[in-house]
């Protein structure tokens, strides 16, 4: 079985991301897609919320499954029996962190592999990050994320202000 790891913190998952996993799901047999526990970002949902955003939108990939690791990610990729990680590359921006992460991700396992995926370009200048900022300001994030989840991002912001 020919299982990979898409890896990322998804506070929220972006219509980005959703890209990358429809796409990662025709190349392997099964993909989990991990939400990252302990990301030094302050999230604005919870891993839970986030768990659950994710297993909405993803419901016509029956090969995708929604976990959260904690600790390495070579490591949680090992003990799923993973060894392929997927990166989703926006921009040569992004080359740099990613290069170095794949690089020590390869010194800590070598028989874990990162398969970069280029983004698709009609987001390629989409990020959680921005999608929470336009949502806060009051902008339109219709283009930016999954139709069934923009209810869920206005009313986690609203609640915030
Ligand atoms: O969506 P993000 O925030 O860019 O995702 C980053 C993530 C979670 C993929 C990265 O921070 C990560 O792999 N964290 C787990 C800890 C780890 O293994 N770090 C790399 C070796 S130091």
């Amino acid at each position: 079985m020919k299982r990979a790891v898409y890896p990322g913190s998804f506070d929220p998952i972006t219509k980005g991301h959703l890209d990358i996993i429809k796409r990662a799901s025709k190349i392997f047999d099964e993909v989990i897609v991990a939400v990252a526990t302990n990301s030094s970002k302050k999230p604005l949902f919870t891993i839970e919320e986030r768990i659950e955003i994710i297993n909405k939108v993803v419901q016509d990939y029956p090969n995708v499954k929604v976990d959260t690791f904690n600790g390495l990610l070579v490591e949680y990729c090992s003990n799923k029996e993973a060894y392929v990680i997927i990166k989703g590359l926006r921009a040569v921006s992004d080359f740099e962190y990613e290069f170095q992460m794949a690089s020590i991700n390869k010194k800590l396992k070598e028989n874990i592999e990162t398969l970069f995926m280029m983004t698709n370009t009609k987001y390629s200048y989409l990020s959680s990050s921005l999608v929470k900022e336009i949502g806060r300001l009051n902008g339109s994030i219709e283009d930016l994320v999954p139709q069934e989840i923009i209810p869920i991002i206005l009313k986690k912001l609203n609640s915030l202000q």
